[in-house]
């Protein structure tokens, strides 16, 4: 490929050239480019063609289906590691000797419960608060519980901050669950790990110890590992431009949290299950495939900016479904979801725009069968994507070019006009 581009200016004809600074995604660096001494900008929206930033975290090839970070394949995470080992590359960009490890996941128990008066927070909800809701303002809330945040630029506060908000994310998530079941929170319990802690500040009753299958705790930890990072996606874009301003974590990945909520990104976990169980049965996929056709609805957990393949975490996660419902038993909207595959793999109108199943495609039926309400479905994304932000945060923090993000408009409105007094008007 040419290291060079020759463009030309539609109006003027003139013949400009560009250099390409990064052959994998063709970029070009506009910044240090300008026309007759004016800096040249682009109407981009929703940023389809615009590099933010460089980053070493997370690559992923859209056309080959290839999702890997710090350069190891998210498959062979999925198989051979454990969460806290992911957040730990991650966060330094090498997988963890058996020391490193064992200390961090001590530091991450150590983080686990929540300020006392956070629950009063809680309390303030009304009882049918959206989990989403509540993960938002309560992260958000945690500036005002540890300000040493907003010491960002010491990597010792960094740290401490990170390790913090990755120990009380599960905790966070728990108690928004059973406040929703009305519920008495049940506090963390440190000799238990990160994810079967997790299950059992969600689901522990009177039994005097709860113990989920193990099959079931890999399963939430291989979810949270395909979840921990997507480079630069809607939520990690809404972190590093609400760090370009000059804040601290919590408030940063408040920001995230409410991006994720949104049913085109994170959210559409959600709205999968819905759209299942509103189609019910095998019979009614074609009649819906009609309405997604004629632009009445969309295919939810169909179609990604990047992929255009399919999303190598949704193979991993179709495999989990089996092994899970091997436990639970089949979740019978299974059957409702591998019909509207068969479509969006055949049907023309998803072949010729390249629409595969994604991410959330299958997690929702996962995430049901282990006993989760649909509104917890994006807290279960927003807890391990928590160490994905904090890493681009952190890299963000350190890159010597971060700018306060600051797009540029095209105008659009009225010319210059004189005020009309109300009589006049
Ligand atoms: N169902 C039906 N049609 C779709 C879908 C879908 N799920 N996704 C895209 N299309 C169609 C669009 O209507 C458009 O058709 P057109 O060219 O005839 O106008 C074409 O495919 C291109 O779609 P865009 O919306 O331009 O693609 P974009 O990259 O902007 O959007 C997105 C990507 C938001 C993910 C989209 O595919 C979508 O809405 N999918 C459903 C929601 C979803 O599953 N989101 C989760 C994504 S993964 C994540 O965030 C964790």
């Amino acid at each position: 490929m040419a290291d060079v581009l020759q463009i030309r200016h539609p109006a003027t004809g003139v013949e400009h050239e560009l250099a390409i600074t990064d052959a994998t995604i063709r970029a070009t660096e506009l910044r240090q480019f300008s026309v007759d001494g004016a800096p040249i900008a682009t109407y981009d929206p929703g940023y389809v063609n615009t590099a933010s930033c460089r980053s070493s975290i997370t690559y992923i090839d859209g056309e080959a289906g290839v999702l890997e970070y710090r350069g190891y394949p998210v498959q062979q995470l999925a198989e051979h590691s454990t969460f806290l080992e992911v957040a730990w590359l991650l966060l330094n960009g090498e997988l963890p000797g058996a020391d490193e490890l064992a200390a961090w996941e001590e530091t991450i128990t150590s983080h686990r419960r929540l300020p006392d008066k956070l629950k009063t927070l809680l309390a303030g909800f009304p009882y049918d608060a959206h989990p989403m809701s509540i993960l938002m303002a309560s992260t958000a809330a945690f500036f005002s519980f540890y300000p040493d945040a907003q010491n960002f630029t010491d990597p010792e506060a960094r740290a401490l901050n990170t390790a913090r908000l990755i120990g009380k994310m599960p905790t966070l998530a728990a108690f928004a669950y059973r406040k929703g079941k009305a519920k008495p929170y049940i506090n963390p319990d440190d000799s238990y790990g990160y994810c079967d802690n997790f299950l059992q500040m969600l689901f522990k009753q009177a039994e005097r110890r709860y113990q989920a299958d193990p099959r079931l705790v890999r399963a939430v930890e291989v979810l949270f590992i395909l979840h921990a990072d997507h480079e630069q996606n809607c939520s990690t874009s809404a972190v590093r431009s609400v760090a370009s301003s000059g804040n601290d974590l919590y408030t940063c990945v408040s920001a995230g949290v409410g991006a994720l909520h949104g049913p085109l990104h994170g959210g559409a976990n959600e709205a999968v299950l819905r759209m299942l169980r509103e189609i019910g049965t095998v019979d009614r996929v074609p009649e819906f495939i009609e309405g997604v056709k004629a632009g009445r609805a969309r295919m939810m957990g169909f179609g990604h900016r990047v992929y255009k393949n399919y999303d190598p975490r949704a193979r991993v996660i179709k495999k989990a479904v089996d092994d899970v419902f091997e436990i639970t038993g089949v979740n019978p909207l299974l059957q409702v979801a591998q019909e509207l595959e068969k479509y969006g793999l055949t049907d023309d109108y998803f072949v010729s725009r390249r629409l595969y199943p994604n991410v959330d495609f299958y997690s929702g039926l996962i995430y049901e069968a282990l006993g989760f309400p649909p509104e917890m479905f994006t807290v279960l994304f927003a807890i391990p994507r928590t160490a994905g932000w904090a890493a681009q945060y952190q890299e963000f923090i350190t890159d010597p070019d971060n700018k306060i993000a600051r797009p540029k408009q095209i105008y659009t409105g009225s010319a210059r006009r004189d005020y009309v007094p109300m009589d006049a008007r």
